[in-house]
């Protein structure tokens, strides 16, 4: 008899793919300062924090903005995502995602999402997925960032399960250590060689079943 009594959900990247907003937004405030930025430097940003993810890029130039400066650039960039993810629709939910939420519900299995963006509220609303979560934890609710467990440790905590009940789904190194860092299991979704940590790494959640839920 399997122990798993409930699964939380990265967002970004398991969800939906808001990794290109992410990077749209970032590389128009790194044109517009002057700073380089890469798809390939994107890729350190997932799963990190929006002030993290400025500073990383501040680090990759080599240059240095006071904490007042920073809280500027940082909303600049914000804004213009957010003008992006108003425009998102249920058509952006990856493959299987709402298919799987749906399945652990009808079998008991309670759902959380446990998101590092502040903007989880805005996309779930956009991608009308809100109603699929018994728990919704995200950036405004921690005040750790992944590898730190604290965000699915809440999630835990809101669903009244222990860690060990708990299956986390992660796109990001960052968050599957998170998900191991707090005692629970962890499915990555992604790359095998990059995600290595996990018990097991899926293309996706349309890869997923409740049968290797209970396997895992
Ligand atoms: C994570 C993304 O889910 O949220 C990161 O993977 C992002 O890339 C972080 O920086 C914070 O998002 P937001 O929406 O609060 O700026
Ligand atoms: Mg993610």
């Amino acid at each position: 008899m399997s122990t798993i009594k409930a699964c939380i959900f990265d967002l970004d990247g398991v969800i939906v793919d808001t990794a290109v907003y992410h990077y749209k937004a970032w590389k128009r405030l790194a044109d517009q300062i002057g700073l380089n930025f890469t798809e390939h430097d994107n890729e350190l940003l997932k799963g990190v924090s929006r002030v993290r993810s400025l500073e990383i890029i501040l680090e990759l130039n080599h240059v240095t903005k006071t904490a007042e400066e920073q809280t500027e650039l940082a909303t600049q960039k914000n804004n213009w995502y957010v003008d992006m993810i108003n425009q998102m629709t249920p058509a952006e939910i990856l493959p299987g995602a709402k298919e799987f939420l749906e399945a652990c519900r009808a079998a008991g299995i309670k759902t959380a999402l446990g998101s590092a963006s502040k903007n989880s509220s805005t996309i779930l609303a956009k991608i009308n997925m809100a109603h699929l979560f018994d728990a919704i934890v995200d950036g405004n609710h921690v005040s750790k960032a992944k590898p730190d467990p604290e965000v699915f440790l809440k999630g835990a905590e809101a669903l009244g399960v222990s860690s060990a009940e708990c299956v986390v789904f992660e796109d990001a190194i960052a968050g599957v250590e998170a998900a191991i860092n707090g005692g629970m299991k962890v499915v990555g979704i992604g790359e095998p060689a990059v995600l290595n940590k996990a018990n097991i790494v899926l293309s996706g959640l349309d890869k997923m079943s409740l049968e290797l839920l209970h396997r895992l």
